[in-house]
């Protein structure tokens, strides 16, 4: 049996951080996490600034198995959860955002504006979703069959 998932979830969200928005996202987010067995060590939400953003990663990826941010996908000025997270992985897992792009663009275009990264950071896997509880939904559904078989290989307790 493999150990639980230790998962830290943020939302990145201007408008959410200010308390202007209520945070759904993270919310349905943290409820899939947690369906899945996981633990959730935290939940945060943070503004849509980059080199906070770095910060944010980079601290927390020391803490967890798995990091999953919703938000700072698009293609809007302040969206730079990407970036964040291209500057602070050390190996892309592109196959992950490529399957929810993919999959998922069959549910709406809109699928398609996602600019969202994923990689590995040490021994934490960092996974951007959308910002939209639709789009969690949706991305989530797709990541989730192989999340602890990609956990157990950042750990190196799949024996190859
Ligand atoms: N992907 C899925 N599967 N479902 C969605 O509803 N919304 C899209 C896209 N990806 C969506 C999706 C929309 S409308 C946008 S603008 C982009 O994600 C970026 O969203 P974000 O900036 O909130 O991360």
């Amino acid at each position: 049996m493999s150990e639980p998932i230790r998962a830290i979830v943020i939302t990145v969200s201007d408008r959410c951080a200010a308390g202007d928005s209520e945070d759904v996202s993270g919310k349905v987010l943290a409820g899939l996490l947690e369906g899945t067995g996981a633990e959730i060590y935290e939940k945060l939400t943070v503004t849509d600034d980059l080199e906070h953003l770095v910060e944010i990663l980079t601290i927390h990826s020391k803490m967890a198995d798995l990091i999953i941010t919703t938000g700072g996908t698009g293609l809007s000025p302040r969206d730079n959860t990407p970036e964040a997270t291209q500057r602070v992985i050390e190996r892309e897992a592109p196959g992950l955002a490529e399957a929810m792009r993919y999959k998922t663009l069959e549910k709406t275009p809109f699928a398609m504006l996602s600019r969202g990264v994923c990689g590995v950071r040490g021994k934490c896997l960092i996974i951007n979703l959308p910002g939209s509880p639709k789009g969690v939904e949706e991305c989530f559904e797709v990541i989730k069959p192989v999340l602890q078989h990609a956990i157990d290989q950042i750990r190196g307790n799949t024996g190859h």
